[in-house]
């Protein structure tokens, strides 16, 4: 199937799904692919066609597709009852596995997605604190709820001044006066979240944060940002939430918090906690987490902890903890290489090319700002020019995913590593 012939398959699935197809692929891909097949880190298109794959289902995959010892647990799990709607061993078999491995771990709570995490979090720490408002970072995405999604991708003409940046709402049809509620700092800022803190005394209840900006060009804290948001967020009485629904089970099989070092007081996990079936997780200190039981808090979802989706992470945490870490750990130098590696080659090509990030998520920013810190800086990225590089990646068999990133997972080899740079030298080469 040729390009156009894909866009002919795209334009027959509008007929039956909104949009055309069902995934965040849809708005952003350079042209429509149809997969019909993966296995390890490679993906196969309806005709056969086969590619490395750096999307990752935007992320789940840290195992890869098809992964030997999931399809084995998810087998033989699939025979038993795949909802109770009730209790049952495997809940707390995982939670002990979470609590083992992240800090601030005290309680677990499961549910389905990302976006429901953010939803509770968002409530226990307004119900512990007895505030209204949330702080988050421009550029910060926290799934698509409505209490959640502003000020993720606003344009520069809605960004609102530095030291105040507005809170843009991200969708219509959003709740109108949800944004009133949020209130945007810039990242890596230190002396401006302390002056926006102080503008809104007693109304924070919480500060979130993905604590590596990935879904806005992979953005690393600089040294001592972190430390300094968690001592701001003491002095404010406001509580600290790291989203690691990218980062957690990605840059440490602790995640971010245990990567820098820093506890929060909840955090929300998903995408590769379950390897690629639905789930995600809130974690956090015993106090917030028990005002579910206690504290009148409501929390409810009725395929939250079923089991079909703890077997998969049940199965994907053991392979991930594994020899101390080794196959995240693996993961990161297979990133690392080829993060040096697509610098070395724009050097080669002349192309004015930043990479962010870390290992396992990165960022190719085609710019000339010799460094990045925040959202604003992401907007001076040449958009057309990455659409260029990741089609002619794409023609090369390298799928990337659609923004600029790259996600790497455990099952990359050194040979997929050679093999996509040989393929993205290449793709430099026609732009
Ligand atoms: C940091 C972060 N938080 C929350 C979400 C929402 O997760 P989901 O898409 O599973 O609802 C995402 C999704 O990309 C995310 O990256």
């Amino acid at each position: 199937m040729n390009w156009d012939q894909s866009r002919a398959m795209l334009q027959r699935s509008r007929q039956s799904l909104a949009g055309g197809v069902s995934s965040p692929f849809r708005a952003k891909a350079p042209v429509p692919l149809f997969f019909d097949d993966g296995k390890g880190a490679h993906l196969w298109d309806v005709d056969g066609n086969q590619y490395i794959d750096y999307q990752l289902a935007w992320g789940p995959m840290i195992l890869g597709y098809s992964h030997p010892a999931m399809v084995a647990a998810l087998k033989q799990q699939v025979e038993k009852p795949l909802s109770y709607g009730a209790q049952h061993p495997l809940e707390f078999t995982v939670a002990e596995k979470i609590q083992q491995m992240v800090p601030c771990a005290e309680r677990v709570a499961f549910t389905s997605s990302g976006s429901e995490t953010v939803q509770l979090a968002h409530r226990l720490v307004r119900a512990c604190t007895r505030r209204p408002k949330i702080l988050k970072f421009e550029g910060h995405y926290h799934g698509w709820m409505d209490g959640a999604l502003h000020s993720y991708k606003p344009q520069e003409n809605e960004t609102g001044p530095l030291e105040a940046p507005s809170s843009v709402s991200g969708s219509r049809g959003q709740v109108a006066n949800a944004a009133d509620n949020v209130v945007v700092s810039p990242w890596n800022n230190l002396e401006l979240l302390s002056r926006i803190l102080q503008a809104h005394p007693n109304e924070i209840a919480g500060i979130f944060l993905e604590p590596v900006l990935c879904n806005s060009g992979c953005l690393m804290p600089e040294p001592g940002y972190l430390e300094g948001v968690q001592s701001l967020a003491r002095e404010h009485g406001c509580l600290l939430v790291f989203d690691e629904v990218i980062t957690g089970f990605r840059i440490h099989t602790g995640g971010a918090q245990k990567h820098f070092g820093i506890t929060p007081d909840l955090a929300t996990f998903g995408k590769a906690v379950g390897g690629g079936v639905p789930l995600s997780v809130v974690a956090g200190k015993a106090e917030l987490m028990e005002q579910m039981f206690t504290g009148g808090v409501v929390f409810g979802g009725t395929f939250n902890g079923n089991p079909f989706s703890l077997a998969g992470a049940n199965v994907c945490l053991d392979e991930l903890s594994r020899d101390d870490g080794a196959a995240l750990r693996h993961a990161n130098r297979m990133g690392e290489r080829l993060m040096d590696g697509i610098r070395s080659l724009a050097a080669q090509h002349g192309v004015a090319l930043q990479v962010t990030g870390f290992g396992t998520a990165f960022y190719l920013h085609f710019t000339t700002l010799p460094e990045l810190r925040d959202y604003r800086d992401t907007l001076k990225d040449n958009r057309d020019l990455l659409q260029r590089f990741l089609l002619a990646a794409l023609g090369e068999g390298v799928i990337l995913v659609p923004d600029g990133r790259v996600y790497v997972s455990a099952v990359h080899t050194e040979q997929d590593i050679a093999a996509t740079l040989e393929r993205l030298g290449r793709a430099f080469a026609k732009l």
